[in-house]
């Protein structure tokens, strides 16, 4: 049986990381491993404690994200979508080891203008910072951040985790990686940040236009605010927590 007909008579959980330790964990974790590469981009399907789940590498930054989950949810029909991962924080308060689920989701490499105030012509700087066009319930129009599903949220805090705190909070989606104090505190200031990574808008932007819930979560593995640098231990830590939700939920699988 191939890949994708073993996905067709469930839907599986699509699950994101962005680099190969982002999701060593979860595949090492799968049960009747099949993998496939889909235009360049890696698939690994199988089941985590009898759920469907099909792994998927984004690679890095948002255009790569974007096309990963696009590929995914045509190929996988997936019922919804976790993404994960390291970021960097952006709140002093986070610890590595912390992880921070997206109730706001924002794009930091939006327009700074407003596009609709100047296609009327009319010589305003807005005073909201971020306009992304996107289609959200079937319309499109002009957004600032966008949410995990709530639904999804709840389950995972109903999960105990030990390694830090969990928190709900604001997550910065960024082509870079901001490399100073006082840059993050700058990005922290306008956007109300707690972390910055670099998938999950794109992410979050592919699954409101295709109707699909998600949830991204991230845990820091690095503070500029703190002076502290990549702690790799962490990504594997994030997806340990994503296993230990899909045990303890075993019924949010079959929608
Ligand atoms: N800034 C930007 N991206 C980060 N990542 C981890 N920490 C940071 C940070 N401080 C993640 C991104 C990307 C990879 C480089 O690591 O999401 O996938």
């Amino acid at each position: 049986m191939n890949i994708l007909e073993n996905v067709s008579n469930h839907r599986p959980i699509l699950i994101q990381g962005a680099m190969e330790n982002e999701i060593d964990v979860l595949i090492a974790a799968l049960q009747n491993l099949e993998a496939v590469t889909i235009h360049g981009f890696e698939f690994y399907s199988g089941l985590v404690s009898d759920t469907p789940v099909v792994i998927s590498r984004t690679h890095i930054g948002k255009i790569n994200a974007t096309m990963a989950t696009l590929i995914g949810i045509e190929n996988f029909h997936p019922s919804f979508v976790i993404n994960q991962g390291t970021a960097g924080a952006h709140n002093i308060n986070l610890n590595t080891g912390d992880i921070v689920l997206g109730k706001q989701i924002i794009n930091m490499d939006a327009p700074d203008l407003d596009i609709k105030a100047l296609l009327a012509g009319i010589d305003k700087k807005t005073s909201e910072p971020l306009n992304v066009e996107l289609q959200k319930d079937g319309n499109w129009d002009w957004t600032y951040a966008l949410s995990s599903s709530e639904e999804l949220s709840s389950l995972f805090q109903s999960v105990p985790y030990s390694h830090g705190i969990l928190y709900e909070g604001t997550i910065a989606s960024g082509d870079g990686w901001t490399q100073t104090k006082e840059g993050v505190r700058k990005l922290h200031e306008r956007y109300g940040s707690d972390c910055e990574e670099m998938e999950s808008f794109a992410v979050a932007q592919v699954c409101e236009q295709s109707g699909l819930p998600y949830v991204v979560l991230r845990i820091i593995s690095n503070s500029n605010l703190q002076g502290t640098t990549f702690d790799e231990r962490t990504a594997g830590l994030c997806q340990n927590f994503v296993i230990d939700v899909l045990k303890n939920h075993p019924a949010m699988i079959q929608k």
